[in-house]
């Protein structure tokens, strides 16, 4: 497996959902930044189930125990280490999924990958809890960002067809993000609870996608070709289970426009160089522009689904159907929204370390 990420900073994930604990180790930061527990848990807070009706009803504190790497509320230089204990679980509930893959999931490519030695309960490493660490460390980066004056909000943009008020590009609105419901529109996040409440009904599930801003950020991170802060953000947020593509700026509406709309035409303000439009979304050659970064991830319906489904009992050869049990996010974009953040947190954080160390 490849559980690891990062240039300057290196992270490590670790755990399944039913295991023991979950957790991540965080290498490469530097002594003496400081550490807002209380901000971290509020932050963690929001992608943890259980807490509404429209996440899955399998409660869990995700409260983190640090192991090391923090001395009286600073980094101390050696490596930061974190783990949530897990106590909800219910391994019954997986125990067919070896021999009846759930269509969507992972189950089938873990299988033929591992030779039936991976941990199939509640989706082993490959499972959604597995972002609960990934928000630990992103959470950290997060903090230690907007001490820098650099900050990151996302919100739902989509969800099953219904679009949220889109970012400002110039100057997305994230200080007016809901934390409970990360949406602008008041209006939209009513029907976009009731969507996830008709899915739930049906015994179904829907998809979505998270708009993502990142403010205040130098022009001059990143590297080119393969090091550019397109790159780097799309390798971690495809990382995020369920994400199917990464886009920046104004993504693929870039084919059917011409060159004299796409670019973004330079400009002066208060004597910075500043561009009138933000197609790109804060990129040009890979590298930070220092107009606002702007990328969207889009999600999935969440794959185990209570309606009863065709697979093959892999045992047998014979074609079957699967009743899913366990407890499943009808929609499980709500709770990727902080989990996204922190994706963009790390992979800024790992750019800016690097920045800092060239400049
Ligand atoms: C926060 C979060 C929660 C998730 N919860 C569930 C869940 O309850 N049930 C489920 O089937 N999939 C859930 N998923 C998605 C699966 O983990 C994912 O679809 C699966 O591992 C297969 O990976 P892929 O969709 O990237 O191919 C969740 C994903 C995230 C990010």
């Amino acid at each position: 497996m490849s559980s690891t990420y990062g240039e300057m900073l290196r992270l490590s994930i670790f755990g399944q959902s039913h295991g023991a604990a979950i957790g991540m180790t965080l290498d490469g930061i530097p002594a003496g930044l400081p550490v807002d527990f209380e901000g971290l848990q509020t932050f963690l807070n929001r992608r943890a189930p259980g807490q509404n009706d429209w996440s899955t009803p399998r409660r869990e504190e995700d409260r983190p125990e640090f192991l090391s790497g923090i001395v009286d509320g600073y980094t101390c230089g050696a490596p930061i280490a974190a783990i949530i204990k897990n106590t909800n679980t219910r391994s019954g509930d997986y125990s067919n999924l070896k021999d009846c893959p759930r269509p969507g999931h992972a189950d089938y490519t873990a299988q033929i990958k591992y030779k039936g030695y991976q941990d199939p309960a509640g989706g082993g490493h490959f499972s959604g809890r597995l972002t609960a660490p990934l928000c630990i460390a992103g959470g950290l980066c997060k903090q230690w960002l907007e001490q820098k004056g650099i900050r990151i909000g996302a919100h739902i943009e989509w969800l099953h067809g219904l679009n949220d008020t889109f970012f400002d590009r110039l100057n997305p609105q994230i200080n007016e993000i809901p934390t409970d419901f990360p949406v602008l529109s008041e209006y939209k996040a009513q029907r976009m609870k009731e969507i996830i409440a008709e899915a739930r009904a049906m015994g179904d599930s829907v998809g979505g996608t998270i708009e993502c801003a990142v403010t205040g950020l130098p022009a001059g991170l990143g590297e080119p070709m393969f090091g550019g802060m397109e790159s780097r953000i799309a390798q971690i947020v495809y990382g995020i289970p369920a994400v199917k593509s990464v886009e920046f700026g104004i993504g693929p509406s870039a084919a059917n426009i011409p060159g004299s709309e796409c670019n973004d035409e330079f400009c002066i303000q208060n004597g910075v160089v500043k561009t009138k439009t933000n197609n790109c979304g804060g990129i040009l050659g890979g590298i930070s522009n220092g107009m606002p970064l702007i990328f969207s991830a889009t999600f999935k319906p969440t794959p185990s689904i209570a309606r009863p489904q065709q697979t093959v009992n892999l045992r047998t050869g014979e074609i079957t159907t699967l009743e899913i049990k366990g407890r499943h996010d009808p929609c499980i974009v709500p709770r990727a929204v902080p989990v996204v953040e922190a994706a963009a947190a790390i992979a800024i954080y790992d750019a800016y370390l690097e920045w800092k160390a060239r400049k």
